[in-house]
């Protein structure tokens, strides 16, 4: 068990598009491995592998936040196939602490990925789990959330991280 550091707003891998993943090997098992256990212990519905600096199309969503291991995804290389509706509720990210502004997702989405064994996996999400899902992809694009806020606040909010960094405070 391995808790990886994860990046803060900032950071230049969290705003890179990550590369897919070609080779399902032990190293990107013991990676999704790492971002399990890196994402039950913040604790955080999902993560994404630019979140711990390896820039490439990994994702990790757990609504259970580890309590029923049923409901623990793991997709390499997700896709969004279809979305509809539009929901807007209040959205957090691990990358950027503290901060959480209302964004607009869709109310369901089907996405498709493949498991850790290369097995496709085509999995339909409605509500909380299709906003993770977004959420989680769109840091694949290098989007954090705060990319859908009005650019006033998204530009008080990076000046705020940015403070933060200089001056050293958590
Ligand atoms: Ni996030």
């Amino acid at each position: 068990m391995a808790i990886l550091e994860i990046l803060k707003l900032g950071h230049p891998t969290l705003t890179k598009k990550a590369v897919p993943v070609e080779k399902i090997d032990d190293q990107l098992r013991e990676l999704a491995k790492n971002m399990i256990d890196t994402m039950h212990a913040a604790p955080g519905l999902g993560l994404s592998a630019p979140q711990v600096n390896v820039s490439k199309r990994l994702i990790t969503v757990d609504l259970s936040l580890g309590e029923a291991e049923e409901e623990m995804i793991v997709l390499v290389n997700p896709g969004i196939l279809k979305q509809e509706g539009k929901v807007v509720r209040e959205e957090g990210c691990l990358s950027v602490p503290e901060i959480f502004e209302k964004v607009a997702r869709p109310q369901r989405v089907v996405i498709k990925g493949t498991d850790l064994e290369g097995k496709e996996r085509i999995i339909e999400g409605a509500d909380l789990l299709a906003r993770v899902f977004c959420h989680e992809i769109d840091h694949l694009d290098g989007r954090l959330f705060i990319e859908w806020l009005s650019p006033l606040k998204r530009n008080l909010i990076k000046k705020k991280f940015k403070h933060k960094a200089e001056t050293g405070r958590k």
